[in-house]
């Protein structure tokens, strides 16, 4: 018997599942690192921009250290 989320994942090509982060919304980490790049950088505004952390919550902790990771690598703010 399929699930929500199998039926989500039909639609979704093999680099894009890689990608995925928050597998309730379907967030990718290219969507994330696109909306800090835009200069959000918070938790609260990662998920009303991209849906991540809105469901379950289980992907919390990884989108998190996502971000900081992202934005100590990458941002210019961290400079
Ligand atoms: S996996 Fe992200 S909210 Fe469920």
């Amino acid at each position: 018997m399929k699930n929500a989320n199998d039926n989500f994942m039909e639609g979704v090509n093999s680099d894009q599942r890689h990608d995925i982060i928050c597998t309730c919304s379907g967030t990718t980490t290219s969507q994330i690192k696109k909306q800090i790049d835009k200069g959000i950088q918070d938790l609260d505004g990662i998920s009303r921009a991209t849906g991540a952390c809105s469901g379950c919550g289980a992907c919390d902790y990884e989108v998190l250290a996502f971000m900081a990771e992202y934005i100590s690598t990458f941002s210019s703010d961290s400079a």
